[in-house]
């Protein structure tokens, strides 16, 4: 054991060091009239992350760079960008998967309130049209609400949403139509009209089967490509259309 307090306590063994290139859309809206891109160069590892990188930029290199992350596992959803045309979480995201240069820019189809952050407040508003929350008005139970684990199963896979918004922000129909609920608030919409223990489910299909609902989707699945959790998002999409359709929660 080591007992000398001199001695440093190393808590990070530097491997292989690359340098990289980083191209940033860079926009501060009380100083510049449009967005442009600005590279940079970071020093860090090939099993880095690109949040790693854009942190080297923010400490090493410019200070006034702003980009949102918090957990930097994969659990938050703060720091969905676009990275070389895909939208992905900066934190999920390997250098060594993306190559030496590295084009970054806000989500799309959001209003950029500086360089990397966007304004989340009509997704977040969309969210909450869907009532994504347990409504039941039954007495409470001594212990719980019970289920089976073959009707857990039927909203499983939606659970598993961050709200990252990177599905929202890759649909071509959102882009066009913001007022399109977009497929996270349709995810996190099934995740409740498919469990057993809500009461709800009409009401947020009579939500979703209007002009800005679920018939605003043309499957074109850019949202199941662009989902970092791996959800189905397409599917559950047509889950609710048919519940719609067909009264199947
Ligand atoms: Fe993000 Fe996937 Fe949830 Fe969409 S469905 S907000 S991509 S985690
Ligand atoms: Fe858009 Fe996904 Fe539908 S990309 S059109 S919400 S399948
Ligand atoms: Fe939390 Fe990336 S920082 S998901």
């Amino acid at each position: 054991m080591i007992t000398d307090r001199s001695v440093p306590i190393v808590t990070h063994i530097k491997g292989a060091a690359m340098q990289v290139t980083l191209r940033i859309m860079r926009f501060d809206p009380e100083k510049d009239k449009k967005p442009v891109m600005k590279s940079y160069k970071a020093e860090v590892e090939p099993t880095d992350r690109v949040l790693d990188a854009l942190n080297y930029v923010k400490w090493y290199e410019d200070g006034t760079l702003a980009y949102r992350r918090s957990c930097a596992h994969g659990i938050c959803g703060s720091d969905a960008v676009i990275i070389n045309g895909v939208n992905r979480l900066a934190c999920k995201t390997l250098i060594q998967d993306v190559g030496k240069t590295i084009t970054i820019e806000p989500l799309a189809g959001f209003k950029v309130l500086k360089d990397l952050i966007v304004d989340f407040e009509p997704f977040f508003e969309q969210y909450r049209s869907v009532l994504p929350y347990l409504i039941n008005n039954d007495p409470k139970p001594i212990k719980e609400r019970l289920q089976s684990p073959e009707d857990r199963e039927k909203f499983d896979d939606t659970t598993k949403c961050i709200l990252c918004a990177s599905c929202t922000t890759s649909c071509p129909i959102y882009w066009a139509n913001p007022d399109y609920v977009g497929p996270s608030a349709i995810v996190n919409a099934h995740r409740f009209i498919f469990d057993s223990r809500d009461q709800a489910a009409a009401e947020r299909l009579d939500i979703l089967n209007t002009r800005s609902g679920v018939w605003r989707c043309r499957t074109i699945f850019n949202c199941t490509e662009a989902c970092p959790r791996e959800i189905e998002v397409t599917r559950a999409i047509e889950d609710v259309k048919r519940a719609i359709l067909y009264g199947e929660s």
